[in-house]
């Protein structure tokens, strides 16, 4: 059951059961997964490298990894999402992608096998990561900036509900911490954006993700574009 509002239907913020349930309407969602993936491709120059994919989702990123790299190996735990990857890397006639069910945290790969290991919005354990990366290698982590959850109507989700905005606020900048102090990450923050079809497809998407406020925000505001901050930690082995 989905919950209904003002005729149109959300999850509000249950990520998994997106994951699990909504694979189409997640892959419909987080089209701004390719713009970051070819600022990657740029800014770290991936042409021709072994890459590994942790959390592939639906495969939006990874065809356009699969544009430049030699290999990409795209590891995903949820059967629904691999299934949209699957089918899309196939559609487009893509040869040069590997998938493999997997977490993050026992990446099925032997030592000093990738060149490259990269996540968008999942998680990477630093230890898993360099134990799979060759040395002379790199990890890149992009993720939402701690300050960013869900790109620029953040304020507009938390609404009023200041200690839930701070919690996450404080849960990320726990993250981004740990993994520039005591992981020595470097990073770069990007901004890349999103823009769907219509109002009716925003809706569908981001607002069957984010809610109420959001749905309410984008009617109002005949908001169809979304712009979202990513910070990009990265490391050489
Ligand atoms: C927000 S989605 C990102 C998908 C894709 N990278 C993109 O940018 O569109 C997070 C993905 O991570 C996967 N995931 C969840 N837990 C994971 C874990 N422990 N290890 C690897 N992937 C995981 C989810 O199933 C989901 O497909």
């Amino acid at each position: 059951m989905t919950t209904s509002y003002r005729g149109y239907e959300t999850i509000e913020e249950d990520w998994p059961r997106f994951y699990r349930e909504f694979a189409d309407v997640y892959d419909r969602f987080s089209g701004h997964s390719a713009a970051t993936a070819a600022a990657l491709i740029d800014m770290f120059k991936l042409d021709g490298k072994v890459i590994l994919e942790v959390g592939c989702g639906t495969g939006i990123a990874t065809v356009e990894l699969a544009r430049k790299a030699k290999v990409v190996i795209a590891l995903e735990p949820e059967q629904a999402m691999m299934k949209v990857a699957r089918e899309k890397v196939q559609e487009k006639g893509i040869n040069n992608v590997a998938f493999a069910y997997g977490i993050a945290e026992k990446l099925p790969l032997a030592e000093n096998s990738v060149d490259c290991a990269i996540t968008i919005y999942a998680s990477l354990p630093h230890e898993e990561a360099s134990r799979v990366v060759r040395k002379g290698g790199i990890i890149i982590r992009a993720a939402n900036h701690y300050r960013w959850y869900g790109g620029e109507l953040r304020s507009v989700i938390f609404g009023e509900d200041e200690k839930a905005r701070s919690r996450v606020i404080r849960e990320g900048y726990k993250w981004d911490r740990k993994l520039r102090r005591d992981r020595a990450y470097s990073y770069k923050d990007i901004l890349v954006t999103h823009t769907y079809s219509s109002l009716e497809e925003a809706i569908g998407t981001y607002g069957f993700i984010f809610g109420k406020k959001a749905i309410d925000y984008i009617l109002a505001n005949d908001k169809k574009t979304i712009t979202h901050k990513l910070r990009v930690y990265f490391k050489e082995i």
